[in-house]
């Protein structure tokens, strides 16, 4: 039985990591991983690579960055040679990025069945591509994989066959429960000057954030605000560096003498740094999930979340992005009204072992029908 897995970009990797790991208790299984190159530099993806022990893919379609179309429709140019190469008998994509959409429609099409992790999540805001490649990869996929209850209500509420529809927690929580003792090795706190408990972490890549320059001025107002009573680590996404090129923007001037700028980090000097943060401020969507596990504080400056649990349960708070909501927010937190810690069924460093058991005991049967 051969499963070709898709990696394209940086949240990816941390969730392919155990499944990779985990196959390896079914040697019926052969696990072939495919990169199709979204995400390209040693700070988006090489590193990862060599951190999280993920094997080297078999092929790198080195498709690299486009708008959506051009780059959703040159990895399926390049992924339909593979498939019909490889004769895969399943295609598993991991998350919402456009290597997930793509490399789904490709496997259909020809007629392989398709597995995706992460499945149901959704934010209800259909103006995020992320949104589309979720209901798009969810509503051709032959097995649905969630991490939690909101994924399997959204995927049923779609009409999905029930049977297809698994719960069985986090890869990407396996991935921190594992690497969490290592990360506390690494030495980015003294590295960069900073106090375990004494600063805040940001991140921001959302293009509704960054490509939006009213909301991205809007969101460095309350920065500015914030880096005053606490020193900002800020790992800048290449997405969003840009955006600061265009418009001028400089960090550490006079205006924000204490946001840290810096190149993305690996996975290990970001996991450090966000488990010993005071707060973490963010629009990405694992960050969300990690913060709760490491029962940080969250900021989320969206204004809606795909991964509600981690606000119903978790240590997250949805605070959009209005500059007086997230100060508010802030505010509320620094003086000690901490978020609820605990922790979604399932997240317990188990779950790509729950996936493949599953794959193994379902495809088995379905093989032996043709
Ligand atoms: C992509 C995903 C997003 C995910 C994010 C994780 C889609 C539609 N978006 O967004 O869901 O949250 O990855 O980080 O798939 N760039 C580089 N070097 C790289 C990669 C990108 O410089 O290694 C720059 C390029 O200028 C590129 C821009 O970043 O145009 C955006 O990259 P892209 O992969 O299109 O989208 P992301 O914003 O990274
Ligand atoms: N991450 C990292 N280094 C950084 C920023 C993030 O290793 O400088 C990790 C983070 O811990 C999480 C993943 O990257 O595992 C999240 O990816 P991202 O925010 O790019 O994408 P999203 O989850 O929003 O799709």
């Amino acid at each position: 039985m051969k499963i070709v897995n898709i990696v394209g970009a940086r949240p990816n990797f941390m969730k392919i990591a155990p499944l990779m790991e985990a196959y390896r208790a079914h040697p019926q299984i052969e696990a072939v991983l495919v990169h199709t190159g979204q995400h390209y530099d040693e700070r988006m993806s090489d590193l990862f690579f060599r951190q999280l022990g993920i094997p080297k893919p078999t092929i790198n379609l080195g498709i690299g960055s486009g708008s959506h179309a051009v780059q959703t429709a040159e990895v399926m140019k390049a992924f339909e040679r593979v498939v019909l190469d490889v004769r895969p008998d399943a295609v598993l994509v991991v998350g919402d990025v456009n290597s997930t959409i793509a490399c789904g429609l490709v496997a259909v099409k020809l007629g392989v069945r398709l597995i995706h992790v992460e499945a149901g999540l959704r934010s209800g805001d259909r103006t995020m591509p992320e949104e589309i490649n979720r209901i798009l990869t969810d509503a051709i996929s032959d097995q649905l994989f969630c991490t939690e209850q909101a994924g399997v209500d959204n995927l049923l509420r779609e009409g999905q066959n029930p049977a297809r529809i698994h719960l069985v927690g986090n890869v990407m929580i396996d991935t921190l429960l594992k690497n969490l003792d290592r990360a506390q090795a690494s030495t980015i706190l003294s590295d960069i000057g900073i106090e375990s408990g004494d600063y805040a972490v940001l991140t921001l890549h959302r293009p509704s954030n960054v490509d939006d320059p009213a909301v991205l001025r809007g969101l460095f107002q309350a920065i500015a605000a914030i880096q005053r009573e606490l020193p900002v680590v800020f790992p800048i996404h290449p997405r969003t560096r840009a955006r600061f090129a265009d418009l001028g923007m400089a960090l550490g001037g006079s205006e924000l003498p204490n946001v840290r700028g810096i190149d993305p980090v690996g996975y290990l000097d970001f996991l450090k740094l966000m488990a010993h943060a005071r707060v973490v401020l963010t629009d990405s969507g694992g960050i969300q999930e990690e913060t709760t596990i490491l029962k940080v504080p969250c900021l989320t400056l969206r204004e809606n979340t795909e991964r509600p649990i981690t606000a119903q349960v978790g240590s997250n708070r949805v605070v959009g992005t209005s500059p007086d909501r997230i100060l508010a927010a802030f505010r509320r937190l620094m003086d000690g009204d901490g978020p609820a810690c605990g922790t979604p069924p399932l997240w317990d460093g188990r779950a790509a072992e729950r996936i493949v058991d599953i794959i193994a005991a379902e495809h088995a049967p379905a093989m032996a029908a043709g």
